[in-house]
């Protein structure tokens, strides 16, 4: 549990997320560059493609970079991504077997919720740092603290539809801990290789909440 609340602490002194969808593992090295260049050393990896792992991997060799593993559907991805250096796991929702393999190996799991019931289910399972998901779609803001009213030792990490223009609005709520989003990972920027563009938009997220 100690390493699940250092974790934490990082992610929260981080504010923010990036969720990465990478085709080509090979460009992982450039990426984590380009999000430190924008002075954040923090990515969560999907395993929406097959580079997943590799990627991981690459980037969790840069000791300033914390690396997760987003998507994470099996305990099967589960043991990829601890294998290849993940950090920490985040899941879309909320599985029993996801939740029980990254236990078992020791490694945070923020699984998704989008609902009390989501909610309760994490809490019995042990856990109080859920993903919000997707957030913008599931009411945004007024959301997050209507579910935080009830639960007063959960922390969300609302992703879905977060950008720079709302970010600091969701950071203002107590109860969240960060926030996650591809907006400052784009696919189009990624698919063009376009490393500045990465920078320029994770330097002007991070100077909207400094
Ligand atoms: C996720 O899986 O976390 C979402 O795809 C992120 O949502 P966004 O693209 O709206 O940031």
């Amino acid at each position: 549990m100690t390493d699940v609340h250092h974790t934490e602490q990082i992610i929260a002194a981080k504010k923010i997320v990036p969720v990465v969808v990478l085709e080509e593992a090979a460009d992982a090295g450039r990426l984590a560059d380009a999000l430190l260049a924008g002075g954040l050393g923090c990515a969560e990896v999907t395993f929406r493609t097959d580079a997943a792992a590799e990627a991981i991997r690459r980037m969790a060799e840069r000791p300033d970079m914390l690396v997760g593993a987003g998507t994470v559907l099996t305990a099967a991805q589960v043991e990829r991504a601890v294998e290849a250096g993940a950090r920490f796991i985040v899941s879309p929702g909320f599985s029993d077997a996801v939740v029980a393999r990254s236990r078992d190996l020791g490694v945070p799991v923020f699984p998704g919720i989008a609902s009390p019931t989501d909610i309760m289910r994490a809490l019995d399972a042990g856990l109080s740092t859920v993903k919000f998901f997707p957030a913008e779609q599931l009411g945004g803001i007024p959301m997050v603290k209507a579910l935080a009213a009830p639960f007063r030792s959960v922390r969300f990490i609302p992703t879905g539809g977060v950008n720079t223009g709302n970010l600091a609005a969701y950071l203002a709520v107590p109860a969240v801990l960060a926030v996650g989003g591809t907006w400052m990972v784009a696919p189009d920027l990624l698919a063009a290789r376009d490393w500045d563009a990465v920078t320029a938009r994770t330097r002007s997220a991070l100077e909207s909440i400094s």
